[in-house]
């Protein structure tokens, strides 16, 4: 075989391959690029999700007829006049993006310089097709029409128009919440999506990006250290979703998924949230650009820090001072440390206790608590409430009689054979699937009609799933109706849930949706949508329960198959037999 040289319209296809991988690919880049040329405001047009046509216009300092030719060869850019590629402060620099993109679907280049004519420039799929003078104000208008439309192999991986349609709404959100300073508007099938005007202030710009929420429930975060500087809003730990989806994070103004940045937010919030459940966040870090690498990803999503330590360091110092500034804590220190002091004080001055107590949570454990020591969610350290009504007399159940509550999320039983602690909010949500399961096979879940409808405000991909999806939901009990572009109206929920968060139920389902493949139906997905429900459900942590219910529970749950691991495999109950309360008071 000999080696030959890619013809020039090969090599633009494939390196299309890498930056151009959907239509919101394509948009990212073209936006950059408006970006880049200093606009103040930038228009996008999309019909189909992008996939007919995606039109970007902007008012920045547009290209003379020479750099319009030059601007779709491979290679050619503006923006590193001296080489200088560790010092890249524009989104672009690889002279890539537009070539790439022309050679996948049919593209128009119109451009004007202030004081200059304006030049049209068309190329399909990669061949020059049209070129002469065309009427636009100064600034670049760019069309691409038909993407992959004579690539089949791309086309057929792309999604449905509204799932497309998703990602593109995202790309625009979070390059308009990088720049406050420009203007963003994008329109969609005609209807408009997203309106910003340019010259507002960053927290502006993310209150109107993102849950209208937000605002009231987050904190600013601050910080700077050696040149680096974090700015943001951190949501507070209770306004949490099902979802990673709501984080946004920017290095030196550019949008960012980073693992490392994603890891450290984790990582702050770890002690404040379930391992399910995700923060809201916008972080801005911006730093020297010598002490970052932008140049390791072909969308340049992701980014190589000099000192990743450093990094990591002051989100989780930044979002944990903001969090605990703000006194939002809502969850005391790790079971490790609580245990470990508990454990001090009870041998000071005498002899060592056995080995760390956690290694006693395996023997604790119900059967089903395999070996997840470490994923164990810290419980809170907080004084029993006694029991408001006489005891019965009897303790003979598996899991006992319920003696009180503590922390209203825990209750504590007594059984013949030991002491069991019951996570009432983890062993409800297994309950409301088990029950699920069972209305399921008889027909359908009973749904409960709200007193009033309640409009529940989210944005427009997540009501579009919601739609899509209302007759899977309608039966499993959940009423669900569109309301407008950014709104559902939810008729009833499951009777089985009894009254509970509708809004907060509402969101998690739409987030969980993106979440699954379209060809699954809900049933098929029981598990995660019970879970979800249930989670928003009556029985929640932070119910205080009476005795009755809590003996109500316990009972259920004996008759109840799995019921002794939650929906996500924790444990729902544990318990500490005799023996081991002996042990842990050196009796034996
Ligand atoms: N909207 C625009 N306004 C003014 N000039 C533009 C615009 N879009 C592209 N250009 C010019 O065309 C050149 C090529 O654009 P292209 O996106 O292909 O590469 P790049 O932005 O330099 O690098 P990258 O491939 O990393 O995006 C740019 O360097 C810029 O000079
Ligand atoms: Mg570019």
């Amino acid at each position: 075989m000999s080696i030959r040289r890619l013809p020039e319209h090969l090599v633009n296809r494939i390196a299309a391959g890498e930056v151009v991988e959907r239509p919101a690919s394509a948009l990212k880049e073209l936006i950059e690029n408006a970006i880049d040329a200093g606009s103040s405001r930038i228009e996008v047009r999309l019909a189909s999700g992008g996939i007919d046509l995606i039109e970007v216009l902007d008012d920045g300092c547009g290209m003379s007829v020479a750099d319009m030719a030059l601007a779709l060869e491979r290679h050619a850019t503006s923006k590193l006049p001296d080489d200088a590629i560790d010092k890249v402060a524009t989104m672009g620099f690889r002279g890539e993006a537009l070539p790439s993109i022309a050679s996948v679907a049919r593209f128009t280049l119109e451009s004007r310089v202030r004081g200059g004519d304006g030049w049209r420039r068309i190329v399909d799929n990669g061949q020059v097709v049209e070129e002469g003078p065309a009427a636009l104000p100064p600034g670049t208008r760019v069309r691409v029409d038909a993407l992959f439309a004579k690539v089949p192999a791309r086309r057929k991986f792309l999604r449905s128009p509204r799932s497309e349609y998703a990602a593109a709404l995202d790309v625009v959100k979070r390059l308009a919440m990088a720049r406050p300073d420009i203007g963003f508007a994008l329109e969609h099938d005609g209807r408009r999506a997203v309106s910003v005007p340019p010259g507002q202030s960053r927290p502006e710009r993310v209150a109107a990006l993102t849950d209208r929420d937000l605002a009231e429930n987050s904190i600013t975060v601050d910080l700077s250290r050696e040149g680096y500087v974090l700015g943001g809003v951190a949501g507070i730990p209770t306004f949490n979703r099902g979802v990673a989806d709501h984080q946004y994070l920017f290095v030196n103004g550019r949008p960012v998924k980073d693992r490392l940045l994603i890891g450290a937010v984790r990582g702050a919030y770890a002690d404040f949230l379930a391992r399910d459940r995700h923060p809201v966040v916008a972080l801005f870090l911006d730093l020297p650009p010598s002490e970052v690498d932008v140049n390791v990803h072909p969308a340049k999503t992701e980014v190589r820090f000099r000192d990743p330590a450093l990094v990591r360091g002051m989100i989780v110092s930044g979002l944990r001072r903001a969090l605990n500034e703000a006194g939002h804590r809502s969850a005391q220190p790790v079971a490790t440390d609580a245990l470990g002091l508990w454990q001090r004080e009870a041998v000071d001055g005498t002899a060592p206790m056995p080995a760390a107590i956690p290694e006693n949570l395996r023997l604790w454990a119900a059967p089903s608590f395999s070996d997840r020591r470490s994923n164990f969610t810290p419980p809170p350290m907080a004084r029993a409430e006694p029991a408001h009504a006489p005891l019965p007399e009897t303790i003979s159940h598996p899991l006992g009689v319920a003696r009180g509550q503590v922390a209203k999320t825990y209750i504590v039983a007594e059984a013949e054979d030991g002491l069991v602690i019951v996570d009432q909010h983890a062993a409800h949500e297994r309950l409301v699937l088990e029950r699920m399961r069972r209305a399921l096979e008889g027909g359908t879940v009973a749904a409960q009609a709200l007193l009033l409808p309640e409009v529940v405000e989210l944005d427009e991909p997540g009501c579009d799933r919601l739609e899509a999806r209302a007759g899977e939901l309608a039966e499993l009990g959940l009423d669900i109706e569109r309301f407008g572009p950014n709104a559902v109206l939810v008729r009833a929920t499951p009777a089985l849930l009894g009254s509970g968060d509708v809004k907060g139920l509402v969101c998690d389902l739409a987030d969980e949706l993106a979440a699954f493949d379209q060809a699954l139906s809900l049933k098929e997905k029981l598990d995660a949508v019970a879970g979800t429900m249930a989670c928003h459900g009556s029985v929640r942590a932070g119910r205080v329960l009476s005795v009755a219910e809590m003996n109500a529970l316990l009972r259920e749950m004996e008759v109840t198959p799995h019921s002794g691991q939650c929906n996500h495999g924790r444990p729902t109950w544990i318990k500490l037999a005799h023996g081991d309360i002996e042990k842990l008071f050196g009796r034996k």
